[in-house]
């Protein structure tokens, strides 16, 4: 006869009890403040994230997560007996949270694209090499760039208590949208006769700012207002830079969802601002070193040349190029300077870094 461990023995004989007839069904009448619910879609949107949180006790969002530790979903009965997983200790809300944080994830969800269906690769042709190399040199410091935006939220994401499951579910999304990123500038390099050039060191400096950033929230506003911001400044701005309907196509597909990842930084920062008005220092000076970074970054020849050559047109109207990316870079800086003064930061007067580049 098989020997089983004791707690598989533990288990046969409870299914010989209810073979016998002994059952349990006391989860039946468990949770009473929990049961009769019924959420419904608020618009043809269809039953969002968002909708679940407007119906009884599963739209209070503690302040301070369950004190259990566990995975135990919000709003269900937890027995006294649930075991720590020991692995939370962003155990407080306004450390993570965003009030637009589970629209947010619908949104996500909803609007995924693939860039192997959704951009018309067949449109590509041959470009001249100033052109074909400049495009190739962007989409290098694209793709070494955008994964941060996933690394930095799976860094923190298995730290958050499971109470705030919209905050993890969009970062979740955040994951998926900056592999995407990654993919589809890599595949532009080398789509269409070229590859990738040359890496940035510039880069590196401000992704390990935003990789080794303190906490949080710090990281985030790094990261979701100062770099994401740009960024999306830039892919708004992206018919300055599109060769073809096929850069314009990539450009507008991250810019959605770059808009979406700022706009989670943004309405994060103020709520942390505003639960924590004291930690407002500890973000102007994060931010004056990435705004620092960012200005050392923006300055490199793999980055700004090649941006001026498209442009502009060619190597030969790079100068022209560069007026352009100048007036692109002041918006950039205003669009950053905004947003934090939505989150209730104003760094007007205390910006790192020249509103507007040198003519
Ligand atoms: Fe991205
Ligand atoms: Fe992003």
């Amino acid at each position: 006869m098989q020997h089983y461990s004791p707690a598989v023995e533990r288990v046969l004989d409870h299914m010989s009890e209810v073979r016998g007839g002994k059952l349990d069904l006391s989860w039946m009448n468990s949770n009473p403040g929990g049961w009769g619910v019924r959420a419904t879609p608020r618009d043809e949107r269809g039953l969002g994230l968002e909708d679940l949180n407007q119906v009884g006790i599963y739209g209070e969002v503690p302040d301070h997560g369950g004190e259990h530790g566990s995975m135990a979903p919000r709003g269900a009965e937890v027995p006294a007996d649930t075991p720590a997983l020991g692995c939370y200790d962003i155990n407080d809300k306004s450390l993570v949270w965003a009030d637009n944080v589970a629209l947010l994830y619908d949104e996500a969800v909803a609007r995924q694209w693939s860039s192997a269906r959704d951009v018309p690769w067949d449109k590509l042709k041959p470009l001249p090499d100033d052109l074909e190399k400049a495009m190739c040199q962007l989409c290098t410091g694209l793709t070494e760039v955008e994964f941060i935006a996933g690394d930095m939220p799976a860094k923190w994401m298995w730290h958050i208590n499971h109470d705030f499951h919209e905050v993890k579910c969009f970062l979740a999304t955040q994951i998926a949208d900056e592999a995407r990123h990654l993919e589809v500038f890599r595949k532009r390099a080398l789509a269409n006769g070229g590859g990738l050039l040359k890496a940035s060191p510039g880069s590196e400096q401000l992704l390990r700012a935003i990789i080794e950033a303190p906490d949080y929230t710090t990281a985030s506003s790094l990261m979701h207002i100062l770099a994401e911001g740009f960024v999306l400044t830039l892919f708004r701005n992206g018919e300055m830079l599109a060769l073809s309907e096929v850069e314009k196509k990539i450009f507008r597909l991250c810019m959605q969802d770059e808009a979406r990842h700022v706009a989670y930084g943004t309405m994060h920062l103020k709520y942390f601002l505003e639960k924590h008005p004291e930690r407002a220092e500890d973000i102007h000076e994060i931010l004056r070193h990435g705004e620092e970074a960012i200005f050392g970054l923006s300055m490199e020849p793999q980055t700004s040349e090649p941006r001026a050559i498209l442009a502009g047109g060619g190597v030969d109207h790079i100068f022209e190029g560069m007026a352009k990316l100048g007036y692109l870079y002041t918006k950039q800086v205003r669009e950053y300077l905004h947003r934090l003064k939505v989150a209730g930061l104003d760094r007007s007067s205390r910006l790192a870094i020249p509103l507007e580049l040198p003519s």
